[in-house]
């Protein structure tokens, strides 16, 4: 007897079929990936699952343990042990960890909260996660990685039998994705099943037992990981082979127009900490520089400096073209021609109920009005065009943006700063929970944009895209820049040997 089978799954959004006759089954102690591009459908699949999508919103069977189940929601999953943690970081930003990790499940005795006893429950659980804070820490205060394992450690209270994760790695960097691909084969050795959900395919191989492949909502296949390799995943995936990843172009590189001194920066919520050490650097015209680090290195800070959106006490020079610039918000800096597409774009980014036209055009509606009225087919033309070169799936660009894909809702919210046609583009983690079909989009996107004169700064945790790309590589190791590498002959290795290095390398 399986322990899960999940058969023929319809599931229609109005005209849209975003299943259409899907079947999966799992075995006990089992991990099962789940492939497909951006908008395949793997997330709605996990929806109907919970109950998210309740019986009747949906065709098709679900048995669980040999039982035919009609989930109605979280609740009855959640009896049932099966966890999920979704695409969407669901915990409470203003409450501590603790709160989060018991939240309406508290731990009482004789009728009052328990709390010296959630506390030692707490630590134990951060313990397994291998995340070293006080349980007392606010949610809001920790990087987006520390706030994934801190959802899986809420997973792992709930004593779950089936863990289902959604795109868990996409914000970690390469030590937390590996505590907790670890955390995964632990769990599955002790009988706990897996459904995992990612677009990193290296990661996919590594720890599935079975791969399944999703297209346009449809079952393409499913086979033992021992069988495939990533390239077979990804023509599965796209349809169609892929014989180049990273699609390099030509470009010419002139003199330097940004340039970056002495910024320092402090710890948003203990300003006795530094987060950034005195960094230095410039940006050539039509340049891409990547930005190499782990999570924590203060890659993001810096760049939230150079934006004027740093939350914490910092300082520094800026200057564009030679021209010391006074940048005291993201207004300022996308005046003066700076645009940042940040790397949380759930809190910073979207506007969940607006249509996903709106969200393309918000920083750059200016362009659009004539004499104070706005011109409305210029506007939805350039949305069009928009949402057709970065390939957005919609039905339509008035569709509440919340409800495309998560990777999707990425593609829009670059859509909108490409649109302001900025001096300097900075992009922080521009392919995180993007499939490959749609990154190659974005270099190529990338690509015409330095072409055009535009200079682009790339934060990328992933150092293959870093090197795939970039012209000229920073690293940066827990606050200071410890290289500044032209991109020829650069290896992962040099890479990562520059990050972990005494003293600074030019
Ligand atoms: N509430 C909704 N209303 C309308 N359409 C929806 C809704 N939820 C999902 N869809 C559509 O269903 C399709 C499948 O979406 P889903 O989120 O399952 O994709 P996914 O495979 O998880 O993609 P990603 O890799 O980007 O996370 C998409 O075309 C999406 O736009
Ligand atoms: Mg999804």
């Amino acid at each position: 007897m399986s322990l899960l089978e999940m058969n023929n799954i319809v599931k229609c959004f109005g005209p849209v079929k975003a299943l259409d006759g899907v079947s999966i089954t799992l075995e006990a102690g089992e991990v099962l990936s789940l492939c497909g591009e951006n908008g395949s459908g793997k997330s709605t699949l996990m929806k109907v699952l919970c109950g998210i999508y309740p019986d009747g919103d949906y065709q098709g069977t679900i048995h669980y343990k040999g039982q035919q189940i009609r989930p109605t929601g979280i609740a009855d999953t959640e009896a049932l042990g099966i966890a999920i943690i979704h695409q969407e970081l669901t915990l409470v930003k203003e409450l501590s960890i603790l709160e989060n990790l018991f939240l309406g499940a508290e731990l009482t005795k004789y009728g009052f909260m328990d709390f010296e006893l959630m506390h030692y429950e707490a630590e134990i659980l951060l313990k397994k996660v291998k995340l070293n804070v006080s349980p007392e820490t606010k949610v809001g205060d920790l990087g987006v990685g520390q706030q994934q394992l801190v959802e899986i450690a809420k997973a792992l209270s709930k004593n779950a039998k089936l863990l289902v994760l959604d795109e868990p790695t996409a914000p970690l960097t390469e030590s937390e994705t590996q505590i907790l691909l670890d955390l995964v084969m632990e769990l599955r050795e002790t009988g706990v099943s897996c459904i995992y959900i990612s677009h990193k395919l290296g990661e996919v191989k590594a720890i599935s037992d079975h791969i399944c492949v999703i297209r346009d909502g449809k079952h393409i296949g499913t086979r033992a990981a021992s069988e495939m390799t990533t390239d077979d995943i990804i023509t599965m995936m796209v349809g169609r082979a892929m014989t180049q990843l990273f699609p390099r172009e030509e470009h010419d590189i002139g003199d330097v127009v940004l340039e970056v001194k002495n910024v320092n920066a402090w710890d948003k919520a203990n300003s006795s900490i530094p987060k950034v050490k005195n960094a230095s650097f410039s940006l050539k015209k039509g340049e891409i520089l990547g930005v190499s680090g782990l999570v924590g290195a203060g890659r993001t800070e810096l760049m939230e400096c150079l934006y004027g959106c740093y939350l914490g006490k910092y300082s520094g020079e800026f200057y564009l073209e030679g021209k010391a610039l006074a940048i005291n918000s993201s207004k300022d800096a996308l005046q003066l021609g700076i645009a940042m597409v940040p790397e949380d774009r759930k809190r910073h980014g979207i506007i969940p109920i607006m249509g996903v036209g709106e969200n393309i055009t918000l920083a750059g509606i200016d362009q659009f009005q004539k004499f104070g009225l706005l011109d409305d087919s210029k506007e939805a033309s350039a949305i069009l065009d928009s949402i057709d070169k970065l390939t957005v799936k919609t039905p339509n660009a008035e569709l509440p943006i919340k409800n495309l894909s998560g990777g999707n809702q990425q593609k829009a919210i670059l859509a909108r700063f490409l649109m302001v046609s900025p001096e300097v583009l900075i992009l922080d983690e521009p392919t995180r929970g993007i499939d490959v079909g749609a990154k190659y989009e974005i270099y190529k996107l990338m690509f015409q944009l330095v072409k055009k004169g535009i200079s682009i700064i790339m934060i990328s945790s992933e150092l293959p895209e870093v090197l795939g790309i970039s012209d000229r590589v920073l690293v940066m190791h827990e606050g200071v820049i410890k290289g500044d590498l032209i991109n020829q002959n650069l290896t992962q290795e040099i890479v990562m040997d520059c990050a972990l290095s005494e003293g600074a390398v030019a």
